[in-house]
């Protein structure tokens, strides 16, 4: 019979994302509540190898729930990513009586976890990051906060790109994964959205579009730029060489990842870190909490793995549609 969960531990891994402390929160509250010991592990696998290891209670997550970044700090760490890093891992989480552990990231985090679970560690996955990048799930923790920071910033470089009648790139993250660049492109009026799934290097189809554009009088030109495309500001000076329409690069970068977490990523968050702890109860492992058509799901790590997404071809077309 399986060993009744007595201790948990909780870490956030890969790059942080508004609403992990939200996640951190549910974990640490949910898991008190059920009589569990909780462990809070610093700065990702990095912490857990270097057991930066401290016990939680309820007062651990007072007032977080409304701030960015993470309480517990988050790492890449490369050790773990070796066979030797993760006996090591899984061993010190033996050593603290660690018998379930909730990991909140990315793809690569649940790499790990799965990883941890294949040595007898329970672990259960939180998807967690701004890329809105992992197959299972519609949804990741810090999506909604950092499509809603690029919007608002690039309705201010909006703002002074008509007043100057100039054409914009801005660039917005997503070093494999184009949908904060869809969304802001979508919500911003983008006339051109260049996304790394589906962007073909044809910069004269933007010269001929801008060109078009001016003739029908418009008087600024938005182009979102996923990070993954980048070279914004060498893209900028061709650009304004080709049109002669004056061309500034705007690259947002990290401001992204920061802020304030909006009310549906704290929501999501608070939710999926207690169903991660009511699986752990259950006795499940390897498995990644995911909302999936409207309802909180959960799937084996090797299945979530092996799913893919692209970016929705109705939406990528309506948004040329709407920007003409
Ligand atoms: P994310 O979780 O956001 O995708 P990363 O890909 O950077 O971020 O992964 C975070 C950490 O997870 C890595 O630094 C590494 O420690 C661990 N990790 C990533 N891929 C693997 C893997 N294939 N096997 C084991 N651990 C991994
Ligand atoms: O995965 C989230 C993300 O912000 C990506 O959009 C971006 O490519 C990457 O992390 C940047 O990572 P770093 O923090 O290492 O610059």
């Amino acid at each position: 019979m399986a060993k009744q969960m007595e201790t948990i531990g909780v870490l956030t891994s890969g790059g942080d994302a508004p609403g992990m402390n939200a996640a951190i929160r549910a974990v640490v509250r949910s898991a008190l509540a059920k009589g569990l010991n909780v462990k809070g592990i610093y700065r990702g696998y990095q912490g857990l190898l270097e057991e930066e290891i401290e016990d939680m209670n309820a007062h651990s997550v007072s007032d977080i729930i409304q701030l960015g970044g993470t309480i517990l700090g988050t790492a890449r760490c490369e050790e773990f990513r070796t066979e030797e890093g993760q006996k090591k891992a899984a061993d010190i989480c033996k050593k603290y009586n660690i018998d379930g552990l909730v990991v909140i990231g990315g793809d690569g985090s649940f790499r790990g976890a799965q990883a941890l679970a294949h040595l007898g560690i329970n672990t259960i996955g939180v998807p967690g990051t701004i890329d809105l990048d992992i197959a299972c799930t519609d949804y990741t923790i810090g999506f909604d906060t950092a499509v809603n920071t690029a919007m608002e910033a690039i309705d201010k470089v909006r703002d002074t790109s008509t007043s100057h009648e100039r054409c914009s790139i801005i660039e917005v993250m997503g070093r494999h994964a184009g949908y904060i660049a869809l969304w802001c492109g979508i919500a911003n009026g983008a006339e051109d959205i260049l996304l790394p799934e589906r962007y073909g290097y044809d910069e004269q189809k933007i010269v001929n579009h801008i060109i078009q554009s001016r003739k029908k009088g418009k008087k600024h030109h938005l182009i979102i730029n996923a990070e993954g495309i980048g070279h914004s500001a060498s893209m900028a000076k061709r650009i304004e060489a080709a049109t002669g329409m004056e061309t500034r690069a705007t690259i947002l970068g990290h401001m992204q990842r920061g802020g304030s977490p909006t009310c549906k990523d704290r929501m999501y968050a608070s939710i999926m870190g207690a169903i991660a702890v009511d699986l752990l109860c259950e006795g499940k492992s390897n498995r990644v909490v995911a909302y999936k058509g409207g309802d909180y799901v959960d799937f084996e790590i090797d299945e979530a793995l092996a799913m893919t997404k692209d970016i929705p071809d109705y939406q990528y077309d309506i948004s040329k549609i709407l920007s003409r």
